[in-house]
């Protein structure tokens, strides 16, 4: 088990210097496992690819839903609401969720449904705004490292 490499500039704020903290025993996350650990009001979300651990938040980069009883296939997470599929390996959406909106880009993507499914239809008023207006972001990473058989993230003092 190696810590993921990730884009230096997606890192997450405040976590340069910070120092390194126990999360969870190694073996408690084998590969293609994830899991929620909680420190403070943190939800953190650790990640077990073929690429290494990730360790970002556990809050769907489009409106927060906890990615963690999502899915995962490969690098992807599959979020449990809108089907927004997002990858760990760029920190990008790999697939809008189906509300559409911006994406990291502020490029606008329109609403989608899934094959065999209807045409949601989204009337106009101040919610279809909110979502057309909703930036879904992309992944902030907090470092990892592996020491003895315990999975350690380096957190903001
Ligand atoms: S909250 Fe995850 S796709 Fe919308």
């Amino acid at each position: 088990m190696t810590p993921a490499p990730f884009r230096p500039r997606l890192q997450a704020v405040g976590t340069a210097d910070a120092p390194f903290e126990r999360m969870l025993p190694a073996d408690e996350l084998p590969l293609g496992a994830m899991r929620r650990v909680t420190r403070g009001e943190l939800d953190i979300l650790l990640v077990h690819t073929e690429m290494g651990v990730f360790a970002t938040e556990d809050r769907c980069p489009h409106m927060s839903a906890p990615l963690s009883i999502g899915v995962l296939e490969g690098c992807i997470v599959q979020c449990p609401l809108h089907e927004g599929r997002f990858d760990l390996a760029s920190g990008d959406p790999a697939q809008m969720p189906t509300t559409g909106g911006l994406d990291p880009d502020g490029v606008y993507h329109p609403t989608w449904s899934p094959a065999g499914r209807d045409p949601k239809v989204d009337p106009p008023g101040t919610k279809a705004e909110a979502r057309r207006l909703t930036r879904v972001r992309r992944f902030r990473y907090y470092p990892v490292r592996i020491v003895g058989d315990q999975i350690e993230v380096a957190f903001p003092a």
